[in-house]
C-alpha cells in the first residue's frame, strides 16, 4: 500500500508480523476462512469464528487460509468447549500464530499458549479484567466498549479505552463501533496501538452473509440495535428486530413456555434435540442462569445461524455494533482497510498542520 503516516506502523504490527494495526474480528457464523483470508492478504490480520464451528470444521478452514495467504492470521476460539485442549494443541502444531478468545480465557490456556510462541489477544469490557488476563501474560488485549457487536459489556469505548491503556503495559486495540480512519485516530490518541472491527467486516464483499440481511444492517439507523440479555442471558447488541422486542416481552417467562418456545425455534432452525440439549447443559453448567432462560438460550447459535447464514429474516438475530449506522455499502476488505489507512493518515497530517498553524 502506498504512503500512509509513520505513526500508524505501531509497535504491535511488528509483534503480530503485519502491515497495518488493523484486527477483523471473530465473529460467529461470519468470519469464514473466505473473509479471515482475505483480511490477512491485505497485511491486516483477520481472526477465524471457530466458535461456532466443530473440531473437523475448523482444521478445513485453517488450512483453507493457510493455502489463500502466508500472511498471519488468528482463531476466536470457545474456551468453554469441552474439546478446547484438542483443538489449540492442533492448532499449536498447525502452525496457527495468534488465538483471541469468545469468552474469558482460563490462565492455564494463556501459557501454554504463550509457551508455544502463540500470541494470545483476549477481548476485555472492564479495567479490572484488563488488568487481570496481562497478569497472567497475553500478548495484547482488545478493549470493547459497549458500542460493540455481540456480547458486550457496559463501559463506552471513549471511556474503557484510555482507562485501560493507562491501566496496562501490553498493547491494546480499541474496538466498540469503530468503522472508519478518524476511529483509528481517535483510538491511537486515547493510548491503544489499533483497532478491531466487527460490523465493518461483516458488511464487506468478502463476508458471505446473505445480501437480504446486509440490506437489513444497511436500512437500520445507530438508534435501531439494542443490548439486549433475553437471547442467551449474557448482554448482547444485536438489531432490535421484532423478534428481539417479543424475546424481551418474555424474558421472565416461566420454565414451560420457555421451553415451549425453545422447541419451536428449534424446528425453524433445524437443529437436533440432542444438540439443544448438549447447549443448554454447557450453557447450565458455566453460568448463572435459569433452567427457563436456559430453554431459550441454547438456541441461541442457532437463531443466528439461521438469520445469518441461511438468510431467515423472520428470525432476526442480527448481531451488530452501533456503527451499523454509518455502514451504506459493503466494499472488498481491501478498499476497507486502505480507506482507514488513508483517512487516519490525512486525519494525523491535518492535525499536525493545524499545530503548525497555531
Ligand atoms: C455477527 C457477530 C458475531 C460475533 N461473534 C463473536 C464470536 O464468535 N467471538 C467473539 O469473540 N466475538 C464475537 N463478536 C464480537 C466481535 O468479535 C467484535 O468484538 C465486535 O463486533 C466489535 O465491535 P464492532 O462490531 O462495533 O466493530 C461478534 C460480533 C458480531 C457482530
Amino acid at each position: 500500500m502506498y504512503d500512509f503516516h509513520p505513526k500508524l506502523q505501531t509497535p504491535i504490527c511488528k509483534k503480530l508480523g503485519i502491515d497495518y494495526p488493523i484486527i477483523q474480528t471473530g465473529m460467529g457464523w461470519v468470519s469464514t476462512s473466505k473473509l479471515t483470508a482475505a483480511t490477512s492478504a491485505t497485511g491486516a490480520i483477520g481472526f477465524l469464528a471457530t466458535a461456532t464451528q466443530t473440531f473437523s470444521e475448523m482444521k478445513t478452514s485453517v488450512r483453507e487460509i493457510q493455502e489463500l495467504t502466508d500472511n498471519p492470521f488468528g482463531i476466536n476460539v470457545r474456551t468453554d468447549s469441552p474439546d478446547i485442549e484438542e483443538r489449540l494443541n492442533w492448532a499449536i502444531k498447525a502452525g496457527v500464530k495468534v488465538v483471541s478468545f469468545a469468552q474469558a480465557p482460563k490462565p492455564e490456556m494463556v501459557k501454554k499458549l504463550s509457551d508455544s510462541g502463540i500470541v494470545t489477544i483476549p477481548t476485555i469490557a472492564a479495567r479490572r479484567h484488563a488488568e487481570k488476563v496481562a497478569e497472567w501474560g497475553v500478548d495484547a488485549v482488545i478493549a470493547q466498549g459497549q458500542e460493540g457487536g455481540g456480547h458486550t459489556g457496559e463501559v463506552p469505548t471513549a471511556v474503557l479505552i484510555p482507562q485501560v491503556t493507562k491501566a496496562i503495559d501490553i498493547p491494546v486495540f480499541a474496538a466498540g463501533g469503530i468503522t472508519d480512519g478518524r476511529g483509528l485516530v481517535a483510538a491511537l490518541a486515547w493510548g491503544a496501538q489499533g483497532i478491531a472491527m466487527g460490523t465493518r467486516f461483516l458488511l464487506s464483499d468478502e463476508s458471505d452473509v446473505p445480501i437480504k440481511i446486509k440490506q437489513a444492517y444497511f436500512e437500520a439507523v445507530v438508534t435501531d440495535t439494542i443490548r439486549t440479555q433475553s437471547i442467551d442471558g449474557v448482554p448482547q447488541r444485536v438489531i432490535n428486530t421484532g423478534m428481539v422486542q417479543n424475546l424481551e416481552r418474555n424474558r421472565y417467562l416461566k420454565f414451560p413456555r420457555a421451553a415451549k418456545n425453545a422447541l419451536k425455534f428449534r424446528q425453524a432452525t433445524n437443529t437436533s434435540f440432542l444438540d439443544l440439549l448438549r447447549e443448554a447443559i454447557a450453557m447450565k453448567k458455566n453460568q448463572e442462569m435459569t433452567w427457563a432462560q436456559i430453554a431459550l438460550a441454547a438456541n441461541a447459535p442457532m437463531l443466528t445461524k439461521a438469520t445469518m447464514v441461511n438468510g431467515n429474516y423472520e428470525i432476526g438475530i442480527m448481531p451488530t455494533g452501533v456503527g451499523l449506522g454509518v455502514i451504506e455499502s459493503a466494499p472488498t476488505v481491501l478498499e476497507i482497510i486502505e480507506e482507514i489507512m488513508a483517512e487516519a493518515s490525512q486525519c494525523l497530517r491535518d492535525l499536525t498542520a493545524s499545530e503548525e498553524k497555531n
